[in-house]
């Protein structure tokens, strides 16, 4: 069976499109980026541009690869531009209404052969298909933050997705040296329920006054070998992105309470105090570099 995609698209270039765009320029397909916002997808193209510079200066990248991966790199102006893609990945919004949207909308342009999944992390596989014409070729296509560094990727089928879909994800995931993982369709999938408790029980603790968040950090990392504290990974991931999660993945479970989501996140995403990205969270950031109290 044909693994490879020669030809992919990236639908939103935030944090997660950028490095998925990466990883799939890095494997050799073309990559076509797209985003709702003007200027951001030439933005992202510009920003890779960088990290593959950076590389490069670092002796990680030889220039002859440095220049295929940017050449790799296509900005589209419109969801037309993106006709002749093999591989869709949509990394927008969290939502369940506008992914279905942007999904029937490329049903019209693409090829009827062509995989579209979505790099969601807490709405439905099942659901988002629900809109398409031929859910058979829709799968759930779930990395982490970052993305080059997170080397497992979650292949998610829904009810309707067809196996061989499954296994043409999993074929290029390898591709770009990740390691595929097959997930159910179920809250959370796996990485996001299962690890999902540290998170919820450090909130609990910290609530409780029994330690504070920086305590918490360095005893996960120290004593239990975790390469960041609970914290620490919700400065990176921000909570407008990680509390909405925690609230969607408590209410699929019909209201569960080991997945009841924190006052403390919710407060701070109020407030705006979402993390690293706005320089505030559990910790300040100054340049980018977290103010860990002594
Ligand atoms: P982001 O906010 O950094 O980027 C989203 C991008 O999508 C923005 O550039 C925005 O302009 C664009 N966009 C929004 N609506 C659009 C539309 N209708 N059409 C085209 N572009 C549109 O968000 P981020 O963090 O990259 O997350 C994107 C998706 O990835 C979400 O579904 C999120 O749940 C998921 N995800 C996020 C992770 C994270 O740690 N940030 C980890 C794994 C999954």
């Amino acid at each position: 069976m044909q693994t490879f995609f020669k030809r992919a698209a990236v639908v939103g270039t935030g944090a997660m499109g950028r490095g998925i765009a990466q990883m799939a320029a890095q494997a050799g397909a073309e990559v076509w980026l797209f985003d709702a916002q003007a200027g951001a997808a030439a933005g992202a193209r510009d920003a890779l541009t960088k990290t593959w510079d950076t590389l490069q200066s670092k002796g990680k990248l030889d220039a002859a690869a440095r220049d295929a991966n940017v050449q790799r790199l296509r900005v589209a102006e419109s969801l037309q531009d993106l006709a002749g893609c093999d591989l869709v990945v949509e990394a927008i919004v969290e939502r369940l209404d506008v992914k279905q949207t942007v999904f029937k909308q490329l049903e019209e342009v693409i090829a009827a052969d062509a995989v579209l999944v979505s790099n969601t992390s807490s709405l439905s596989v099942t659901a988002i298909a629900a809109a398409l014409k031929h859910p058979q070729r829709f799968a759930g296509y779930h990395f982490f933050n970052p993305v080059p560094l997170m080397k497992v990727v979650e292949v998610i089928a829904g009810l309707k997705t067809d196996p061989a879909v499954c296994e043409r994800l999993a074929g290029f995931t390898r591709a770009y040296g990740h390691t595929p993982v097959s997930a159910q369709d179920t809250p959370g999938f796996i990485v996001n329920h299962a690890g999902r408790g540290y998170g919820t029980e450090a909130l609990r603790v910290a609530g409780e006054r029994v330690a504070d968040f920086a305590t918490m950090d360095r005893i996960l990392k120290d004593q239990m070998g975790f390469r960041l504290g609970p914290f620490e990974l919700m400065d990176l991931t921000a909570l407008d992105v990680s509390h909405p999660v925690m609230e969607s993945i408590y209410h699929q479970y019909y209201e569960e309470p080991r997945y009841r989501p924190s006052v403390i996140t919710a407060q701070r995403l109020a407030g705006g105090v979402v993390g690293k990205k706005v320089g505030d969270g559990f910790y300040k950031y100054v340049d980018g570099a977290a103010q860990v109290p002594p």
